[in-house]
């Protein structure tokens, strides 16, 4: 039996490769000419009104912590709550801007709790995070209420989200700013890009600008102006070198193509789990949110002995992943260690089932089935 793995990208290759061609040809893979047209489709597909392609979306978490904090002028020290489970790009934005991260428990979809967000609201807190784990959006909608209501920002980290519909609008829709991750093993794979979409048309005009070193006008579009005078611009802040590049662009053009049919099949595969992993009371599953699509990154599970029962998986030739630690367990977070007992106590106990594009039905159904055998 071939081993099955967590994640095996799928690329179109030749269509990859005729984009990347064009580029070549063309003399153009840096930023413009494929970054626009990403650029254009990502707003086309996802209805957003804005969208900003980087080089990831770790750099897109820093820009939108960034920027929200410029454009309110908050404070070193002001509060950001955050979930403890989730890759640390999400709460290392947070620290990058000198800014405090408060961590509030999961509930059971292993998103943020909307009690628990209430709970830790301070007079110094300005936004929250909310991580879509795996593409489900869990009790977002009240997320965003409590933060319409207490004047907080929203922060959707989006990086599971890509092809995650929420009723019939597109994850992202109504936050004041959300990060798509097309990172290598991601939904919409490249090799490293993510997609920043700001709500507010100011700070999408600003992040063109902070995610090129602070330059007010981008090569492209001096090259494309024709007049003189291209190389004249000014540079209006320390920015970074974030941005995006066609190479990555080209790769994510064709990814979109096949987005919908390619979440759909791992929607498929997903209920091939839910059907095999029915009943048993020895693995939990996580919940997914009603009346959403969900782009399904990933399929949860969770059990006890959980270490043991993956080494017992290798054994047989299954090599499923966890996401992620309880992030307060790291040095960097320690001190909120055991502020969120929910997040701990899944954090020992997380599965990722393999979800790819390759799996089939019938090997999804053996990984279930071996599963439960090793539980039983
Ligand atoms: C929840 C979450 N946020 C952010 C990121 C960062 O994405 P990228 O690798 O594109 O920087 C990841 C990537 O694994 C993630 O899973």
């Amino acid at each position: 039996m071939d081993p099955v793995h967590l994640f095996v990208p799928t690329f179109r290759v030749e269509e990859v490769l005729a984009e990347i061609r064009e580029c070549l040809e063309k003399g153009w893979t840096g930023l413009g000419y494929k970054t626009v047209e990403i650029e254009e489709k990502w707003r086309a597909y996802s209805g957003l009104p804005h969208a900003h392609f980087l080089n990831s979306a770790s750099s897109g978490l820093h820009l939108a912590v960034r920027l929200l904090k410029e454009d309110a002028a908050w404070q070193a020290g002001d509060e950001v709550i955050t979930t403890p489970l989730t890759f640390v790009s999400t709460n290392h934005a947070i620290l990058y801007e000198g800014l405090k991260p408060v961590f509030a428990d999961v509930d059971e979809h292993l998103c943020l709790d909307p009690a628990a967000v209430e709970k830790a609201i301070t007079p110094r807190t300005r936004a929250v995070v909310f991580v879509g784990m795996g593409g489900n959006p869990g009790r977002y909608g009240d997320i965003l209420k409590i933060c319409r209501e207490r004047g907080l920002k929203l922060i959707l980290d989006a990086a599971h989200m890509s092809g995650s519909w929420i009723g019939d609008r597109h994850a992202g829709h109504d936050a004041d700013v959300s990060v798509f991750s097309f990172q290598a093993v991601k939904n919409l794979p490249t090799a490293d890009s993510g997609m920043i979409c700001f709500a507010d048309r100011r700070l999408d005009e600003d992040v063109r600008k902070w995610s090129w070193m602070g330059i007010n006008k981008d090569t492209y579009t001096r090259t494309l102006s024709g007049g003189t005078y291209k190389w004249m611009y000014d540079v209006e802040h320390v920015g970074f070198k974030y941005h995006g590049n066609s190479i990555m662009a080209s790769m994510a053009l064709v990814g979109l193509r096949y987005l919908e049919q390619d979440n759909a099949y791992r929607r498929r595969i997903c209920e091939v789990y839910d059907r095999e992993l029915a009943g048993s009371t020895r693995v939990e599953r996580v919940p997914m949110a009603r009346s959403c699509t969900p782009s399904r990154h990933l399929y949860q599970v969770l059990v006890d002995r959980r270490d043991e029962t993956m080494v017992r998986l290798n054994e047989r030739g299954i090599f499923p992943g966890v996401h992620y630690r309880d992030n307060t367990l790291y040095r960097m977070y320690a001190a909120a260690d055991g502020t969120c007992p929910r997040a701990r106590r899944a954090s020992d106990r997380l599965i990722s089932l393999p979800l790819h594009l390759r799996l089939t039905e019938g090997e999804a159904a053996r990984v279930a089935q071996t599963l439960r055998e090793i539980r039983s």
